[in-house]
């Protein structure tokens, strides 16, 4: 039995994160999930930015609980097309300059996907100042194969066409995966599957896959406004630093320590209502957890504890190594565990 569910749960991750929907663009990603979890949800709804929602109806009386993970993963978008065909970019969302060199990208072009890879002038003919320096985005540009400007037109490449990292989702062993998107997939994984395991209880739940977050939490904005929730719950895959030259207090969390739950970030203070329930439950059904003790990055959290006026709110997240690079590497244990801890959440903080 163990296994099959194991699958399930790795089927899904991997459709999630090979799927194309850099921010602003995850229709793919929200057919995924309803595909998923229609059959599950009282109500199925997509909102004009792109938001979607599942509903499910519980008993009168209970407070209404957002769970909320966000679709879009960092991304590229054509900013300027050479006379000799390359493509000029800017990122969508935080990408390091240090990380895309070399890299493979798939564009989504008007014709069809496009085959790319971000690529600067040869080592060879750099000074060694230059070969040891970190390449800036300027100096960078997407190789499409294309002759001149006309053929990479003829192709489909367009200013404002948008792009993503180009890897496959592979499992490398002993409970270890790789791939790409897992910020936030993972989390999109944990809502599927948390949503679904609570089918048929008496709990009022709310499951949003929201839109843009890497641009600025802007799908949970207006999808918490419309949810308007008693508690939110950000379901996140988090950076983690366990990895060598990190000094021990810069390590924010680790793999294989469990869900990591946010007491602190750039855009939310963790409501305590929402914490000591977190705490409370992971030591009563004995779920490992950690907290994030690097007080850096933001979550769909950051929005919804604003809206109207004010909702109690944290963040749950899958601990992933390289977020906002080419791939990432994380382990089944903490996604199963971070699936568990959010179900228990949402049991113990549903009190009438
Ligand atoms: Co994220």
């Amino acid at each position: 039995m163990r296994v099959t569910t194991v699958l399930k749960e790795i089927e899904l991750l991997k459709k999630l994160s090979n799927a194309f929907g850099p921010s602003g663009n995850e229709e793919d990603v929200a057919e995924i999930l309803k595909t998923e979890l229609e059959e599950y949800a009282d109500e199925t709804r997509v909102d004009k930015l792109g938001n979607i929602f599942f509903y499910h109806n519980g008993k009168e009386g209970y407070p209404k609980v957002m769970l909320s993970a966000h679709m879009d993963e960092v991304g590229f978008i054509v900013t300027f097309i050479e006379e000799n065909g390359f493509l000029r970019f800017e990122t969508l969302g935080g990408i390091t300059n240090n990380i895309m060199l070399g890299q493979r990208v798939l564009l989504k072009g008007e014709k069809g996907y496009l085959k790319g890879i971000i690529g600067t002038k040869p080592p060879h003919i750099m000074t060694l100042e230059e070969q040891n320096k970190v390449i800036p985005k300027e100096d960078l540009f997407i190789d499409i194969g294309a002759d001149n400007f006309n053929q990479a037109q003829e192709k489909g490449a367009e200013v404002g066409t948008i792009g993503v990292f180009d890897v496959e989702f592979t499992d490398i062993g002993d409970g270890y995966f790789r791939g790409k998107a897992f910020d936030d997939r993972a989390g999109c994984t944990v809502l599927a599957e948390a949503f679904k395991s609570m089918k048929d209880s008496p709990y009022n739940i709310v499951a949003v896959g929201s839109v843009q977050e890497e641009l600025g939490l802007r799908g949970a904005r207006t999808a918490a406004w419309q949810v308007d929730p008693d508690y939110g719950l950000a379901l996140e895959g988090t950076f983690v630093a366990d990895v060598p030259n990190t000094r021990p207090d810069r390590v924010s969390s680790k793999i294989k320590g469990g869900p990591v739950i946010t007491i602190l970030d750039k855009t939310v203070f963790t409501h305590p209502v929402i914490l000591k329930t977190l705490i409370k439950v992971g030591r009563e059904e004995a779920i490992p957890f950690q907290f994030k003790k690097v007080p850096m990055g933001r979550t769909d959290a950051g929005a919804i504890h604003l809206t109207k006026a004010g909702v109690p709110s944290g963040t749950v997240a899958v601990p992933c190594r390289y977020i906002h690079g080419p791939a990432s590497i994380m382990h089944i244990d903490d996604l199963r565990n971070a699936i568990k801890l959010v179900t228990e959440f949402v049991k113990a903080i549903s009190v009438k």
